[in-house]
């Protein structure tokens, strides 16, 4: 059957669902009742990807915890994990290393592109152009085609990292870097942005960073990666979509604002004074609460684990101090009410120590996140029924049309 037919069928067959569920639900419950911000606590998928216990401070990805992946684990490894949904044999773990050191390099017409983005945009914004971009040069859309998905996926997971360090080197006038084909995959990231070959503890920390953020459930922008994957687009515009979300300052862009923070905050004596203003004022601490959890974020944990080694090898860090001087006084004003520090309360210290430059930490994240994504998005395709949930409508009613020159200055009749 055309998958156009296949779209049809399961738009209109959605759109008459949403419609017959809309016209009970108003019936039924009062619109107070539905209705739920933010979608808190409600299903939105099934998924056996990855499951957090909120409670207890538990991440597991395909039902491997997160502490055992990081210590064990390589970041591909894992990717493989998550996106064909067990641990590769050793063969199969080579083959797929093989397969994302060919895609590594992109496109000189790409660079070219991202020559002419300007050299003071955010890197976040260089990185949703340039993913969305490869949809033009590879865009047979053939979602039924195995062959097609694992291209995808290893176009996606090969490619991101070159493209964010290309716009690291570019925007600083000079031409990027190829990637390195005897460097692993976090080792050569880190060359191709600090243009030297890192140390291998440098390399390997970078690389559980990598495993710690590679996935987390339904967060917003991989709920965004379904939405747009359920429309059956191509897998760069899912990428894209997913990375346009992550920017922002509630999701992964919270990394870059802790430092900004603790900068703000300048002194181990300001802390007190900063959190009880901040909190009097209802501003959020940046890098705290989360909606699942209700406890110190596991991934926390273990950052804060690795940001400890790096400073024992490389020499300590005074703001290191300040952050644990923060999470303390925070304990008494904000553990009650369940907000710890987040993933991102540490992973800017560990970044920064390894001498990557603030604007990148989220294109970091992002390069980790793809692979979670692209589980999702096999994911959606294997049981996809597009998105389309209803609303409730609180705007007029009833309204005639008032000619241009008759309206009043609020547009009014
Ligand atoms: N600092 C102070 N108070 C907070 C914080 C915080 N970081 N987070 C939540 N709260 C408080 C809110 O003020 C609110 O209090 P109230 O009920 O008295 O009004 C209550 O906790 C609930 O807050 P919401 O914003 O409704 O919680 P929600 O689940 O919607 O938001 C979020 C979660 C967005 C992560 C929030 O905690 C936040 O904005 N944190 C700071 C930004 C951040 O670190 N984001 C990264 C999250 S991890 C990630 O996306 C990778």
């Amino acid at each position: 059957m055309a998958l156009a037919m296949v779209v049809d069928a399961a738009q209109t067959a959605a759109d008459t669902s949403a419609a017959e569920k809309s016209a009970a639900e108003k019936s039924a419950a009062p619109a107070a009742q539905a209705f739920r911000p933010g979608l808190e606590g409600v299903p939105a998928t099934q998924s056996s990807i990855c499951d957090i216990d909120g409670q207890k401070g538990l991440l597991t990805y395909r039902g491997y915890g997160v502490d055992e992946l990081a210590a064990n684990s390589s970041f591909l490894e894992t990717a493989y994990l998550l996106i064909w949904g067990d641990l590769p044999s050793f063969d199969q773990l080579r083959a797929f290393e093989n397969d994302v050191q060919m895609h590594r390099r992109v496109s000189f017409r790409i660079r070219d592109m991202m020559k002419c983005f300007p050299a003071d945009g955010h890197p976040m914004d260089a990185l949703q152009s340039s993913a969305a971009s490869l949809g033009l040069f590879y865009s047979r859309r053939a979602l039924d085609d195995p062959d097609y998905i694992v291209d995808a996926v290893m176009r996606l997971i090969a490619k991101i990292p070159t493209m964010v360090a290309a716009y690291q080197l570019i925007r600083k006038g000079q031409d990027p870097i190829q990637p390195r084909d005897d460097l692993p995959y976090s080792a050569n990231f880190l060359y191709m942005i600090t243009e030297r070959e890192p140390d291998p503890l440098a390399a390997r920390i970078f690389d559980a960073c990598l495993i710690l953020h590679a996935e987390h459930s339904l967060n917003a922008s991989t709920f965004s990666a379904r939405v747009t994957a359920s429309t059956l687009t191509d897998p760069y515009a899912v990428v894209a979509s997913a990375v346009g979300t992550l920017a922002g300052p509630l999701h992964g862009g919270a990394n870059e604002d802790v430092l900004a923070m603790l900068e703000q905050i300048g002194t181990e004596d300001q802390v007190e004074p900063y959190l009880d203003r901040a909190i009097a004022e209802k501003q959020k601490i940046m890098g705290f609460g989360h909606r699942e959890y209700k406890v110190k974020d596991p991934r926390a944990v273990i950052l804060q684990d690795l940001a400890e080694q790096l400073f024992n090898r490389f020499g300590h860090d005074s703001m290191y101090d300040l952050a644990r001087r923060l999470e303390e006084a925070a304990a008494t004003r904000l553990g009650p009410k369940g907000i710890y520090p987040n993933v991102d309360f540490y992973s800017g210290l560990v970044y920064r120590k390894l001498g990557i430059p603030r604007d990148l930490f989220t294109p970091i994240f992002a390069i980790a996140r793809v692979a979670g994504w692209l589980a999702h998005w096999k994911e959606q395709l294997g049981a996809n029924r597009i998105y389309r949930p209803t609303q409730i409508y609180t705007g007029s009613s009833g309204r005639s049309w008032v000619p241009l020159d008759a309206r009043n200055a609020a547009g009014g009749g």
